[in-house]
């Protein structure tokens, strides 16, 4: 049986002209700074966000570690999301990897704002460890593709400015924040101190992220990625495919957003949408459900054609993405209304 995937962004695979871009890619040795490839894209992602450099990293979850164990020192403590992906799914790396605490905080819609982070913050006493760093996370994954209001961010970046405290923003999706706002993407990067961003979702390449920075933080990270394992030799071939998710695959998120809409307007009237239809902004649908039983419905979601992800036990996950095709949208319509309906 060939299944609908809908798990998550991350199963695409690379189209034959990324593969393409790849085969052709001239490559050296990215540890010796030698790949001219692996130079231009984290050039060309730093330059998008407005800072100075970049690094390739294999993956969302090394350029947020790297980015908590550049900003901080052991016994700090770092604020963040309740159901943040660094809270949630990074193995605990900042308690091995940096030696922190996370200081996670439950915010609607994954929305932190600046209020509840001053009243989160401790005091300058030897009781307490010292808040370092604040982590946002735009589009907020679990809380279903929700785009972060740049007002907000505005404000916790005033406050944290105001603290002398770091800002790092988990940018896995910050092209469909980019992409569902009109903004430009350093409208939101000018608010931190480091930003990361995925290739390996939306945008369709098979792997890597760049963390961007000043050349400061930037080098830092460096060598913790050295560090941590993450020096890569000969990856142009990687690389190219990211430049490649760049030129083709940018814009192209709108599609993903409209067939997501389409998707949540379905299972609004089957009386399964999570939130509010407002909130189902980029490319993330949240099915709820009351009863509990959401391993027994992806089982029947399987078993109808169609892959679904369960987040927990009262919430199961869409995400439309590059390999989605229209067709395949009035084939999971259907699916949806015969398993919900
Ligand atoms: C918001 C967010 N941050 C970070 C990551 C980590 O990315 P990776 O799977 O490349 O480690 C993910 C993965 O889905 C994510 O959704």
């Amino acid at each position: 049986m060939t299944y609908i995937d809908l798990r998550s962004d991350t199963v695409t695979r690379p189209t034959e002209a990324m593969r393409t871009a790849m085969y052709q890619a001239e490559v050296g040795d990215d540890v010796y700074g030698e790949d001219c490839l692996v130079n231009e894209l984290q050039q060309r992602i730093a330059d998008m966000l407005g800072k100075e450099a970049g690094l390739f990293v294999p993956s969302g979850t090394m350029s947020n570690q790297l980015a908590i164990r550049s900003q901080t020192q052991p016994g700090d403590e770092v604020i963040c999301e309740y159901n943040s992906h660094i809270f949630n799914y990074e193995g605990g790396g900042p308690a091995l990897l940096s030696g922190v605490q996370l200081h996670p905080l439950l915010a609607d819609y994954g929305i932190l704002t600046s209020e509840q982070i001053s009243e989160a913050m401790r005091p300058t006493d030897h009781h307490y460890a010292q808040t370092r760093l604040i982590c946002l996370e735009n589009t907020h994954n679990r809380a279903g593709g929700v785009v972060y209001p740049l007002p907000v961010i505005e404000e916790v970046a005033g406050f944290a400015t105001s603290q002398t405290i770091s800002m790092h923003l988990d940018g896995a999706r910050l092209m469909n924040a980019v992409i569902s706002s009109g903004l430009d993407p350093s409208a939101y990067a000018d608010h931190f101190d480091s930003v990361s961003l995925c290739l390996s979702k939306g945008l369709g390449a098979p792997v890597g992220s760049v963390l961007v920075g000043d050349a400061e933080l930037i080098d830092r990270a460096h060598r913790f990625r050295k560090m941590f394992g993450g020096g890569m030799r000969q990856i142009g071939i990687l690389a190219a495919a990211g430049i490649y998710a760049l030129d083709h695959h940018i814009e192209r998120l709108a599609e993903d957003h409209h067939h997501a809409k389409i998707l949540a307007e379905t299972c609004q009237e089957l009386g399964y949408l999570e939130n509010d239809i407002a909130w189902t902004q980029t490319n993330i649908v949240l099915l709820a459900f009351p009863e509990g039983n959401t391993a027994e419905m992806e089982l029947k979601f399987k078993a109808a054609g169609l892959l679904v992800s369960v987040v927990n036990d009262q919430r199961i996950r869409l995400v439309t993405h590059l390999d989605f095709s229209k067709e395949q949208l009035q084939s999971s319509l259907e699916i949806l209304k015969k398993v919900l309906g």
